[in-house]
């Protein structure tokens, strides 16, 4: 048993967040500044309706989001295009001249604006030779969609079928299995070499399904892929806390309107842009890992990136504080995971 007192500051490096949805138009206002307070930089994902599928318009969606970072702010977003069964070849030329970092691969039907997904990863096998050779990172949604397949065996089906087969086929390509949720996925991600690696959510290091059904159903709590049972919650806290390099922070915080997650067919999404650093520093805590943070949080995620590190730091304090019940999203309201319910860590510079 570990005799140290427990810290109760901890400064890192800036982090970055590596999965991030923003959303467009007047949702920015909101999200970005909580986003830009505590990270660096963040990839931004592309599901828009319709998806950033050039680089023309990733660079003007880049645009927009810088638009709405507060002033004497520094933020830089990380632009990602949005993978089809059409993207042509010849635009990952074009991308990597933009500055365009990665591209997403949303199996078709998936999750989110998913509906111009890839039907069939073979599809787009010349634009990952494209990618491979340009130092473009593939970013996976790793879950099938097949309808005789159970939701919460979804992630682990995907390494068999897709997974496996895709990285035997390009070896140098470099994969981010995003938001792993199992305990067969942190394996998989362990053990694949060093062009594999996976973030993992503060929601998922935090909470298994129970969360979305205690008491009644919860969809602030629904998210895809959707909360596992506590075993592979455990899995996936020990491979963020487990030192190796390929596994980095990515937040998924997905912001809908509330009365679009308190619905019928509720959307999937949590958001956590709000108390990102907090979440993940009780997650860490709640193993004694702190002193791991830093490297998930700041290092391993420019390394696997090829980018450098931030400059600059922020500080978390053991203090007790409670997000608000809601802000404001457009003309819609945004309930934030953890509304009205005290969190233990505080960001405080
Ligand atoms: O929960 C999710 N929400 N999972 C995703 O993959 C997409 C995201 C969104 O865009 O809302
Ligand atoms: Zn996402």
């Amino acid at each position: 048993m570990s005799t140290q007192a427990p810290l109760n500051h901890i400064t890192l490096t800036r982090p970055d967040d590596w999965h991030l949805h923003v959303r467009d138009g007047d949702a920015l206002r909101t999200v970005v500044p909580h986003t830009a307070a505590q990270f660096g930089r963040a990839i931004i994902m592309p599901n828009l309706r319709p998806p950033v599928t050039t680089a023309a318009q990733a660079m003007a969606y880049a645009e927009r989001i810088r638009a709405a970072v507060p002033e004497g702010v520094s933020f830089e977003p990380l632009m990602t295009l949005y993978l089809t069964d059409n993207l042509p070849a010849d635009e990952i030329a074009r991308a990597q001249d933009a500055g365009v970092v990665a591209a997403k691969l949303y199996p078709a039907g998936a999750t989110t604006n998913s509906d111009a997904g890839v039907t069939d990863i073979r599809k787009t096998y010349k634009t990952l030779e494209a990618m491979q050779r340009a130092g473009l990172l593939l970013l996976v949604h790793g879950e099938v969609t097949s309808p005789d397949i159970d939701l919460f065996d979804r992630e682990a089906v995907f390494i068999e079928q897709q997974m496996i087969p895709l990285r035997r086929d390009f070896p140098e390509l470099k994969v981010v299995f995003e938001h792993i949720t199992t305990k067969e996925a942190a394996q998989y991600v362990r053990e694949a070499g060093p062009f594999t690696a996976a973030t993992l959510t503060a929601h998922h290091l935090l909470y298994n399904r129970n969360a979305i059904f205690t008491g009644g159903i919860r969809p602030h709590y629904y998210c895809l892929p959707v909360l596992k049972r506590e075993t592979h919650r455990q899995a996936l806290l020990a491979a963020a806390t487990s030192g190796s390099d390929r596994f980095f922070l990515g937040t998924d915080s997905a912001p809908h309107p509330a009365h679009l997650k308190e619905h019928a067919t509720g959307c999937a999404g949590c958001y956590t842009a709000h108390a990102a650093m907090e979440l993940y520093a009780e997650a860490f805590d709640s193993v004694n890992a702190l002193d791991k943070l830093e490297a998930f949080a700041s290092f391993n995620g420019p390394a696997f990136y090829g980018l450098p590190r931030n400059t600059g730091t922020i500080t978390l304090q053991r203090e007790s504080w409670t997000p608000p019940e809601s802000f404001a999203f457009g003309e819609a309201e945004l309930k934030p995971l953890r509304s009205g319910e005290a969190l233990p860590w505080k960001l405080v510079a």
